[in-house]
């Protein structure tokens, strides 16, 4: 799913699939049919109208200058009038069926990509991780941005300007033979010999305009991932290599930009002497024809216009193909991210929960084996057995990488495993709604994420339809609230992106708040008190005993402090149980927990580093 593969579909050889991929749009422009048939009358009328304007100057020269002077009368004058009053008729015709073209077609090309932009970000939230572990955000937020404006062009502009002007060629041409057929004949010759090189150098010119624009977008790829990453930048003093890099990548696009503004320049160039050229011969050709009185001034004047007219169109016309052709390679990315399945999905048929207990939900592992994707031949859980009552507290204790987190991202079911199943009060969690089961469940993650808006706002995200009260009382609850009441603004004090104004303590008591609001059976706590200090650990560890009644209740934590109180120690080791038991127990039974906690009671060795 890289960009790059797909991004060089304009190339000669793909061309008839490339373009074949706009139909992937016809669905985001089903709902607007009658907007494009509006779109299409303006658009009658607005060629009519220019197709018209020759015909109009032709009567303006001959009867309006050539004939006032040979003969004045009265009933010239008002003759040309009469011909002044149409042509200005028809530039207002022209002029209200433009507007009203620009408008639909405009209107038409921003709500399909507003659609399409909508459409693609619903879909890729509803992704299972691993979808984001293959795919890069930037490149889903280029798809967004980039591709969707290119979109944009074909439907709000390409269509319209693909049908006025092959209109307007056939228009033209027929008139040019009405006009004179032996000029007609002469200038479609010329029009092979000028159109030919300028739709050739042109279709280079598109495929640098399109490198410099990657250009542009690695550049500032390059530059979001290193603003979201500064602190550690400015630790390792790399701030002079990042600039350079950044630096390195723009000049980059710079000289890609300089190729394509010469190569424009050129064509620009060429078109004018050739289209000039052939637009002066053949003025030349009709001097003479009016001089030999075969054809009158207004007939030259005419068949001038009709052909600029040609011309103009059939420029257009190889313009609006490279446009569309860049468009269907946008279409293509984004239509190929819209079919990306999930291979978490809800069941055809979910179950319902039984109503919830006063003790919670049991949780039920039954012969678990699971490794990643990303990584099938190392199992991550093997043959994991686990039976969790309702209302029971378990810690879960283990080496790094022994397997905890992907514990809670099975039972999130942000994986399905390999092998086994996994029960909620007895129900397979595959059968269940995904809305269902992670309604369920609380999470204080391992690494919390706190958004972009206030205190109150980060807490809320737990339930948004809690009231302000019931905010406040989850905050007091993960002891909270103190340092929340000293911030500037109280509860409505903004945090910072990813809540870079607290400090990582404070990051995990909100996180804490907001599980506690949502107020669930099954409740997560994945390293929940690792960055507190002493004191606050207490306090939110008071409070987390409080807050575990009435639910099940699984911590992972490396401090084996917060663990002792458990109801049951499960040692994780390898994906597998080693130990199990209570805090007595295991440090009676002398094993791999009690090798732990007469360690860390020592108070030195992390519990990592010993264990690995
Ligand atoms: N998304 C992933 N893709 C592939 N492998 C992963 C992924 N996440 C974790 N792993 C691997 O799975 C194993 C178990 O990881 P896990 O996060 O469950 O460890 P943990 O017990 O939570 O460790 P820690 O105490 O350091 O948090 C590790 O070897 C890890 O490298
Ligand atoms: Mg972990």
């Amino acid at each position: 799913m890289t960009s790059s593969s797909t991004s060089n579909t304009d190339s000669d050889t793909s061309r008839k699939s490339s373009l074949a991929a706009l139909k992937g749009l016809l669905p985001f422009l089903r709902p607007y049919r009658r907007q494009f048939v509006l779109a299409g009358i303006a658009l009658l009328f607005a060629a009519g109208a220019t197709l018209a304007i020759p015909a109009a100057f032709k009567q303006m020269i001959d009867h309006g200058f050539g004939a006032a002077s040979a003969s004045a009368g009265s009933q010239n004058i008002e003759h040309v009038n009469a011909v002044f009053l149409a042509l200005f008729g028809v530039a207002a015709v022209l002029a209200v069926a433009t507007a009203a073209r620009f408008f639909m077609v405009s209107w038409l090309g921003e709500r399909v990509v507003a659609d399409v932009r909508a459409a693609v970000y619903r879909h890729v939230v509803h992704q299972s991780p691993e979808f984001f572990e293959t795919t890069r955000t930037g490149e889903v937020l280029s798809r967004l941005t980039t591709d969707t404006t290119l979109i944009q062009t074909v439907v709000g502009t390409s269509i319209s300007l693909a049908l006025r002007n092959t209109l307007l060629f056939a228009g033209g041409l027929v008139m040019l033979f009405v006009t004179s057929p032996k000029l007609t004949a002469i200038i479609l010759g010329l029009l092979v010999l000028v159109v030919l090189p300028i739709v050739l150098f042109g279709r280079r010119v598109r495929k640098l305009s399109r490198d410099s624009q990657d250009r542009i977008a690695d550049a500032s790829a390059l530059a979001g991932e290193i603003l979201n990453a500064m602190p550690t930048v400015q630790s390792f003093t790399h701030e002079g290599i990042e600039a350079g890099r950044f630096g390195a990548s723009v000049e980059g696009a710079f000289q890609t930009a300089i190729r394509r503004i010469h190569a424009r320049a050129t064509l620009t160039m060429l078109a004018i002497v050739l289209v000039f050229g052939a637009i002066v011969f053949v003025l030349w050709l009709g001097a003479h024809a009016v001089l030999e009185g075969t054809m009158t001034g207004g007939d030259l004047g005419q068949f001038i216009l009709y052909a600029s007219i040609v011309a103009g169109s059939v420029g257009a016309l190889s313009e609006v193909m490279g446009e569309a052709q860049r468009a269907a390679g946008a279409t293509e990315r984004l239509l190929e991210l819209l079919a990306s399945r999930s291979d978490i999905q809800d069941p055809a048929h979910p179950r319902p929960l039984p109503p919830r207990t006063a003790n919670g939900a049991r949780v039920t592992l039954d012969d678990v084996s699971f490794s990643y994707p990303s990584r099938l031949d190392a199992a991550a859980l093997s043959h994991l057995k686990l039976d969790i009552a309702a209302g029971e507290t378990v810690a879960l204790v283990g080496p790094s990488g022994a397997g905890k987190t992907t514990l809670f991202q099975l039972l999130l079911r942000f994986y399905d495993p390999q092998a086994g199943a996994i029960r909620l009060d007895g129900i397979d969690i595959r059968d269940l709604a995904l809305h269902t089961l992670r309604g369920a469940i609380g999470i204080v993650p391992q690494d919390t994420v706190i958004f972009a808006s206030s205190a109150l706002e980060n807490i809320r995200y737990g339930r948004p339809e809690a009231s302000d009260e019931e905010v406040i009382a989850a905050a007091k609850m993960a002891a909270a609230h103190e340092f929340i009441e000293r911030l500037p603004q109280g509860y409505g004090s903004f945090l910072g992106e990813r809540g870079v104004r607290l400090s990582g303590g404070q990051r995990q008591r909100i996180a804490i708040a907001r599980a506690l609001l949502k107020n669930p059976p099954l409740l997560l706590l994945d390293e929940a008190t690792s960055a507190l200090d002493a004191e606050s650990e207490r306090l939110v560890q008071r409070a987390l005993e409080a807050a575990m009644v009435g639910r099940t209740t699984i911590i992972i934590a490396h401090r084996l402090a917060t663990v002792q109180r458990a109801d049951r120690i499960i040692v994780l080791d390898e994906g597998r149980v080693v130990e199990s038991g209570t805090h007595a127990s295991l440090v009676a039974h002398g094993g791999v927990y009690a090798n732990l906690a007469a360690l860390q009671f020592q108070g030195h060795a992390p519990l990592e580093r010993q264990a690995s």
